[in-house]
Parts: structure tokens; sequence; C-alpha cells
């Protein structure tokens, strides 16, 4: 059976020799022509440029790497009955499973309160504000775009050896170059004196206009419960880690948690700076696109959850448990009639999320600007 030839470990430590059976040898070979296919194609594959590797000895180290890490997945440790990854990942047909030694344990629930704002901003502003806010968006502007162009130039080689600063840090995920990343540390700390240099001392007592504000904050904390509470802790035992890890499963406890936790926070406060610096006629106007956005980004979102990844997920994982990891993960299953179903399926959420979420706030922020660039008939907040 090919899972007894993968458990067999044929590693010799006094050689640091590795010996693959015939079979082994093969398919090595054989996965050095798939490899080459998918990265020096020049039709791209899935998610990446054509010919993103081509050097021919890159292609064989980065194959070893492969059967490396699919040696230790299935090879069983000397003395004991399971691989190095603790039988990761499922794979029946190969007698992959979980080891028994996953301890299942209980996380303290995760339900965060939403932040609330709790005193009425002052309203007196500090010399030197303006100039201090616009240097900081100047500058918040650089690291965005900056790192944004480097992250494609560093993709695409052509920042030589200067991509760890610029480009990505060269980790699992995407991450902005170092360089922006100290930059951008700079301006939070930057930005929090600014709130605070804005603050009334006094906490006098003024009208409460921030309604939506509010609301989004409301948003913050339902799906707080929703998206990282429930959704995250589904996924958080051990043991169905192991079988769901990297299936839409992770996309819904990501996208409820992600968006609907930080992603509201970030519109709450756009809100609360749209409403601060516009006057009450202005805010009539306003207030409306502010409106259908809060309904528009909320039921979208909820929509992909339902419509897609929630769905999808649970299929995946079934598909997991029938057919192993590797099935599931592949074209195989998402590009299966029920992956492209539930893909066009949610295609309504995104366009809800994005007509009706996003170019109204886009438009509302986008005319608050150009009216606060007239002077002012009225003062601001009332
Ligand atoms: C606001 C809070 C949270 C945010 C913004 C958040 C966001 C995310 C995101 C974006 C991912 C996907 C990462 C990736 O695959 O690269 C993720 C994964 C994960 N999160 Fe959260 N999360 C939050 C809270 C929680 C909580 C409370 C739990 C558990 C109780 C949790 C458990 C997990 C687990 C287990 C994964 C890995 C899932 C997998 O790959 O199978 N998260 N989270």
């Amino acid at each position: 059976m090919v899972g007894d030839i993968l458990a067999e470990n044929r590693y010799d430590a006094s050689t640091g020799i590795l010996r693959f059976t015939a079979p082994e040898v093969a398919s090595f070979y054989d996965q050095q022509k798939e490899w080459t296919t998918y990265f020096a194609g020049s039709r791209a594959s899935h998610g990446l440029a054509g010919d993103t590797i081509e050097d021919p000895e890159e292609l064989r180290v980065l194959t070893a790497y492969f059967a490396w890490a699919a040696w230790a997945a299935a090879a069983h440790i000397p003395g004991t009955t399971h691989s190095y990854t603790n039988n990761f990942p499922y794979d029946p047909a190969m007698g992959n499973g979980p080891s028994g030694e996953a301890i299942l344990w209980i996380a303290t629930a995760y339900v965060g309160g939403g932040l609330f704002l709790a005193s009425a901003i002052g309203r007196r502003e500090p010399k030197g504000q303006a100039r201090a806010t616009n240097v900081l968006f100047v500058a918040l502007a650089i690291v965005v775009f900056g790192s944004l162009a480097g992250e494609y130039l560093g993709v695409r080689r052509l920042l030589g050896d200067v991509w760890f600063w610029f480009g990505n840090q060269g980790w699992e995920y995407l991450e902005i170059g170092r360089a922006w990343q100290i930059l951008l540390t700079l301006e939070a700390s930057d930005f929090v004196g600014l709130m605070r240099s804005g603050t009334d001392p006094d906490g006098n007592k003024v009208p409460f206009p921030h309604r939506w504000t509010f609301y989004f904050l409301i948003a913050v904390g339902v799906w707080n419960f929703i998206g990282a509470g429930i959704f995250g802790f589904l996924i958080n035992l051990p043991v169905v880690s192991y079988y769901e890890v990297g299936t839409q499963l992770t996309p819904n406890h990501g996208h409820g948690a992600l968006m609907g936790v930080f992603g509201m926070l970030a519109v709450a406060l756009t809100v609360f700076a749209l409403r601060q610096v516009s006057t009450d006629s202005m805010w009539q106007k306003t207030e409306k696109l502010v409106k259908v956005s809060f309904w528009g980004l909320n039921i979208g979102l909820a929509g992909m959850l339902i419509l897609q990844l929630f769905p999808m997920g649970v299929a995946q994982l079934a598909d997991v448990i029938r057919n192993g990891y590797w099935h599931a993960r592949s074209p195989a299953f998402t590009e299966s009639a029920l992956g492209t179903i539930f893909g066009w399926a949610r295609l309504p959420a995104d366009i809800i999320f994005i007509l009706f979420g996003v170019l109204p706030l886009l438009a509302a922020t986008v005319l608050t600007y150009l009216w606060a660039r007239k002077p002012p008939a009225e003062s601001g907040v009332q």
C-alpha cells in the first residue's frame, strides 16, 4: 500500500541521506515537470503571472523542497506511529489521520465590547493642527502608495537587494517592506498625539451628532460576536483546524472578523471625521449616503458569508473528510460545479457591498472634502 511505503522512514541520520524508493524517484521527476509547467509556463497559472520561476535549478530545488515537505508529512518519526507533522494533512488513502495526541482545549470566548465614544469631542482646535494633519496625511499616502508599488516591484524582482526594505519581507504571508512598517509605526504614534490634542479636557456636554458613527460601532460589536466569536471559535479547536485549515471556513471567519470588526471600526472613524468637519447643512446631504453605506456594507458582508463562504466551507470540509485534504484544496473541488455555483451565488452580495456600501461612502468622503475646501458659511458641528 502506498501509505506503507511513505510511512517507512528511510532517513539515515548518521550519513544525512534520505533514500527514496523507485516510485518516489519516478514521482520526483514527474513533479519537477509538473512544477516547471506551473511556474515557468507562459500561460499564467491561477493567481500567478506567467514565467514566475524559469531557472531550472530553482525549479529543481523547489520540487525538492515540496518532496521533503511531503515526506515529513508522511514518514513516521522513528519509534512512533505518527509523522513529523502529527499526520497533517488528512489523507485517508495514505493512512494520514489525526494522531490522537491533539489536545482539546477551550479558549475563553473573545467577546470584545465595541468601542464607545464616551466623551464629547472638544471644539478647541490647537494651533497648527491643520498643518500637522496635512503632513500626516501626506506621510500616510506615501506609505500606502509606496508600499503598494514596492510590493509590485519586489514581486517582479525589480528591486535588487533592497526588496526586504521596500518590497515585502519574504514571509509566508504578504508583508509590506520593513522601511514602510517603521514609517507607519511612527505615523500611528503621531496620530494618537493629534487625537489627544483635539479633545476638550473639560468634557463639556454637547448634543450628540454622531449617530452613524455610533451605528457603525454597534456593527463592530455584532461582527465581533459573529465573525470573531462564533466563526473564529468554530475553527479554533485543534482537531477542527486539522481538517478545516485553509478551507473556505477560514475566509468565512476572516471576512466576518476582519472587515466586520476592524473594517467597520475604520468606517466608524471615517464617518466620525466626516461629521466633524461638516456643517449641519452639508451633513444633511451626506448623511443619506452614509446611511445607505451602513446597510450596503453590512448586508453585503453578511451576504458573502451566507451565500458562499459558510456553505462552501462546510461542503469543502465534507470533501476533506471524504477525499482527503489535497483533493478539497485542488481545482477538482474549487472549480467543481458546486464551487462555481457558490462563486456565482455570492455575486449579488459583492455587488451590494461595492455599489451600496463602498461607493456611497466614497462619494460622501469626496463631497465632504470638496465642500470643506470652500470657506465655511457656518461653523462646524453645532
Ligand atoms: C477581531 C478579531 C479577529 C480577527 C480580525 C481575525 C482575523 C482572522 C483572519 C484574517 C484569519 C485568516 C488568516 C489567514 O488565513 O491568513 C484568521 C484565522 C483564524 N482565526 Fe481569527 N480573527 C479574529 C478573532 C479570532 C478568534 C476570537 C478566534 C478563535 C476563538 C480566531 C480563530 C482563528 C483561527 C483558528 C484561524 C485559522 C483558521 C484556518 O486557517 O483554518 N480568530 N483570523
